[in-house]
């Protein structure tokens, strides 16, 4: 689920593939009602209003949609939660002047609620340009304003230019977004994004009627929690709160530019999937959650989470975890204490520290003053036993008003657009920071003669590696061989240690090329994987990948040795793994007695941490995005290491979370949001170690088997047994003598909670490892995601970097499949 801004850019370049057999008019009237089949179109012909039948749907429902957009967009349906089943439905004006659908036997599927005392006949039902639908008098022209109904009020999933979103205090009318239930169920979804009220207001998501997104309160420019929302040419915020309303809007600076906010249900709604090349599709501008930083709450309380922290949660200076025990096993639940509390009533004793850069917390128990000056706002605070934190009410102009919050600060986070947030403390905890400049002057002078010395050195130290540095350049031609870290080998040994890539030599095919085994001059074994040519990524940001990786190191990944560059030849060197690789021991029916439960135990939660580690490592956060039991290399002990990670990325796929047009992945082993729509995060991962999982119990591979009479995959049949309470059915039958069955059922939960179908119901791979590993009780898993068992697997291809697997084939098999 997302809040997103999609941007459509020259829709009338669009071309115009509709076949127009429908008849269009201008009004509904009560002698002019509208029948399926015909639309109603806006006067500048940007909208239009008609019957259509979503996706694979057979109901039938009244929406609006762009008219001249080529993907169907629809951005308001009328009867969502009341669908017609024929094609012979009418839409008219009554006597009251409300605007009714009536089915074949005139019986009444959906109608506004108004009551009107103009005469029905001077009533008119139009469609605005801006996309709203109103019930007017007809005979006012002018008074454009006054609307007995309009669509506006009753938004669906889309925002428009225009729309207000929030509040009238007058009547009532609350105006917020819900989701569709899928994309072929325009209903009412789980999630719903409004303005909540309160003090100080501010923008949420709701899942049912828990808060899952808060966006902080408006702080004059937009809100400390959102990033990207600075002045920009495209849209421009307005938030207006005064006694009669509370609400946001948008307005769009360039009128050639289409641009809408959607609360999507799923990650794969609509459009998406149906993505044609060579014409313009939606292009997502920004997303809210922005990360996981994002989900209410995730630290408790006075923790702070910052997204490229290690773990992401920390108690704020001056607080410690309530429970170390728990917040060492990375359960931030319970949140964080003052190390000493403040003793309020004592003049002068309690102080504010200052941190900069925050995300506002939440305002449910907040007050706010407009006009107060900061100072006043601390004396304020100072006075009030149970105000813990204080901050300025609006940030543009300098900074004006006063918040103030009362007890625990709740979701807080380091945010890019971040304010200063000023949280009470114990005088004690305060006393540098409160009066640094006059107590510390001497400490001042002390670190400044520190870092002049350090400055020098430091200059002493370049001019020596740079003299040193010189010269070698002068002996190497290249001087491209500078880090020492990592050595660059030249072809010529390469060569010679794998007998000139000598098919004898040759221990298999992976994504990215062939690799072999070469014995070095000295007697060391390696293992070299010789890059498919022509990859999209220069040279430079190659050998930087190359240097990154080889810093990853972690007893469960493979360590690279070394790289060698030459011409069109990319090669990576590994150490060798004598084992070969995980999949050569589960699917094979002699090998797989070697290992025994207790040993593929170990190894699941080994390739956890291994993934744990990629994921976290704060200064990459690497996606491995090609997780499968073939890139699990066993060492001597049978240790398992994960190999080919960073490859994605060194290949030319680009290694941030997001959104990519070259997938790089093994069908059976990939998440459905990154399979169809190329996105891809940690979360997807995640669902490929939960296909590993239960491949490791059940000896099975992933993909399409026929089981009495039912055509699954792994995970359907996994899915089947768990609902028929029999899991330990899936237990491959060389292990049944060696586990305990609670140990394998318990994985095999864990398993398909990673397999869900929406990566934010999936869990991260720290609390699967605390899963693993503990005896903690596990949620329930729902229906995963059986996505792939559509498509048919033809020898495990991976998708190289070649075209050979873009998204759109995979989108149409599954389309096919259906
Ligand atoms: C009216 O039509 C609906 C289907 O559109 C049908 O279910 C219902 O039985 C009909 N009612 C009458 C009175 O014919
Ligand atoms: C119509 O509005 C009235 C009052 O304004 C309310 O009591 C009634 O429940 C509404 N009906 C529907 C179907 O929304
Ligand atoms: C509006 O957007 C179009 C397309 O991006 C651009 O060509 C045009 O210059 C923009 N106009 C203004 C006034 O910014
Ligand atoms: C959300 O929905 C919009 C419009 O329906 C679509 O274009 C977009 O791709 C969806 N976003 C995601 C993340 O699925
Ligand atoms: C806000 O603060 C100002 C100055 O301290 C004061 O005059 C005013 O009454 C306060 N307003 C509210 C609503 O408390």
């Amino acid at each position: 689920m997302a809040l997103v801004h999609a941007t459509l850019l020259f829709p009338n370049l669009l071309f115009f593939f509709f076949s127009q057999v429908s008849y269009a008019t201008d009004t509904i009237t009560h002698s002019q009602p509208l029948s399926d089949g015909s639309t109603l179109v806006s006067k500048d012909g940007t909208f239009e209003l008609g019957f259509f039948t979503p996706g694979s749907s057979t109901n039938r429902y009244v929406g609006i949609w762009f008219k001249n957009i080529q993907t169907r967009t629809i951005v308001w349906v009328a009867n969502r939660n009341n669908p017609t089943k024929d094609k012979s439905s009418t839409l008219s004006l009554t006597e009251e002047g409300n605007l009714v659908l009536l089915n074949i036997n005139r019986s009444l599927v959906w109608s506004t609620n108004t009551t009107s005392k103009e005469p029905v006949s001077s009533l008119v039902v139009q469609l605005l340009d801006s996309g709203n639908l109103v019930i007017r008098d007809g005979s006012n022209d002018k008074n454009e304003e006054s609307f007995l109904w309009e669509s506006f009020d009753h938004p669906c999933d889309t925002l428009l230019q225009g729309m207000k979103l929030g509040w009238n205090l007058k009547t009532g009318l609350n105006r917020f977004l819900t989701a569709w239930k899928n994309w072929d169920d325009p209903s009412s979804g789980d999630f719903t994004s409004g303005v909540k009220l309160g003090t100080n207001p501010e923008l949420a998501i709701w899942k049912g009627s828990v808060e899952y997104y808060r966006s902080g309160p408006w702080n004059g420019i937009f809100s400390s929690g959102v990033f990207g929302f600075s002045p920009n040419p495209l849209f421009e915020y307005k938030y207006v709160q005064n006694e009669d309303e509370v609400y946001v809007r948008y307005t769009l600076k360039n009128s050639s530019v289409v641009s809408i906010i959607v609360l999507n249900q799923t990650l794969y709604l609509r459009q998406r999937i149906t993505w044609i090349p060579h014409t313009r599709t939606w292009s997502v501008y920004q997303s809210l959650p922005q990360d996981s930083c994002d989900v209410y709450n995730v630290c408790g309380a006075y923790g702070s989470c910052m997204i490229n922290g290690s773990p992401v949660c920390q108690c704020l200076e001056g607080f410690k975890p309530k429970s170390v025990q728990n917040w060492n096993a990375m359960d931030w639940t319970q949140g964080c204490v003052h190390k000493e509390p403040w003793s309020c009533g004592v003049k002068n004793k309690d102080g504010f520290r200052r941190f900069v850069g925050m995300k506002m917390p939440d305002t449910t128990h907040s007050w706010i003053n407009t006009s107060m000056t900061l100072e006043d706002c601390k004396a304020k605070c100072l006075n009030i036993c149970s105000c813990t934190a204080y901050a300025n009410l609006d940030t543009s102009g300098g900074g004006s008003g006063c918040s103030i919050w009362f007890g625990d600060l709740v979701d807080l986070r380091v945010s890019e657009s971040g304010q200063d947030l000023y949280v009470r403390m114990a005088t004690s905890d305060t006393i540098i920071y409160n009066d640094a400049k006059h107590k510390n002057s001497k400490k001042v002078v002390l670190m400044v003669a520190i870092i002049v010395s350090l400055v020098v050195m430091m200059l002493m130290g370049f001019s020596y590696i740079y003299m040193t540095k010189t010269k070698k350049e002068e002996e190497k031609d290249e001087g491209e061989q500078e880090n020492l870290e990592l050595p660059f080998f030249d072809l010529a040994t390469i060569i010679n240690a794998t007998n000139n890539f000598s098919i004898v030599n040759k221990l298999g095919e992976g994504g990215f090329g062939p690799v072999y085994k070469g014995t070095m001059l000295d007697g060391q074994v390696i293992a070299v994987k010789r890059l498919s040519r022509s990859s999209g990524q220069g040279l430079k940001e190659f050998k930087n990948e190359v240097i990154l990786c080889a810093k990853l190191q972690h007893r469960n990944l493979v360590k690279v040795l070394g790289c060698c560059i030459e011409g069109e030849e990319k090669m990576l060197l590994y150490e060798y793994m004598p084992n070969k690789s995980l999949d050569s021991f589960i699917f094979d029916s002699v090998q797989s007695k070697l290992l025994d439960w207790p040993m593929r135990f170990n190894i699941l939660c080994a390739i956890a941490r291994g993934l744990m580690y990629l994921h976290q490592d704060s200064r990459l956060r690497i996606i491995h995005r090609d997780l499968k039991a073939s890139n699990i290399l066993l060492d001597n002990n049978m240790n398992p290491k994960i190999s080919d990670f960073g490859l994605a990325k060194m290949c030319g796929g680009d290694q941030v979370e997001g959104n990519t047009n070259r997938i790089v992945g093994t069908y059976g082993y990939m998440a459905p949001e990154y399979a169809i729509d190329g996105l891809f995060s940690t979360k997807s991962d995640v669902f490929s170690f939960g296909v590993l999982l239960l491949e490791i119990i059940s000896g099975k591979k992933n993909r399409t088997i026929t089981n009495e009479g039912h055509i699954d995959n792994l995970i359907g049949h996994a899915w089947r047994m768990w609902k028929e309470g029999t899991p330990e059915q899936l237990i491959a039958p060389s292990l049944v003598d060696s586990c305990k069955i609670s140990e394998v059922i318990r994985c095999i939960q864990v398993g398909l909670l990673c397999l869900q179908h929406h990566p934010d119901d999936r869990p991260n791979m720290t609390s699967v490892i605390v899963m693993l590993s503990s005896e903690t009780i596990l949620s329930q898993p729902k229906v995963p995601s059986f996505l792939i068992k559509n498509i048919s697997i033809e020898g495990e291809q991976s998708c190289d970097r070649q075209e050979s697997c873009s998204i759109n084939e995979v989108t149409v098999s599954l389309l096919n499949a259906r």
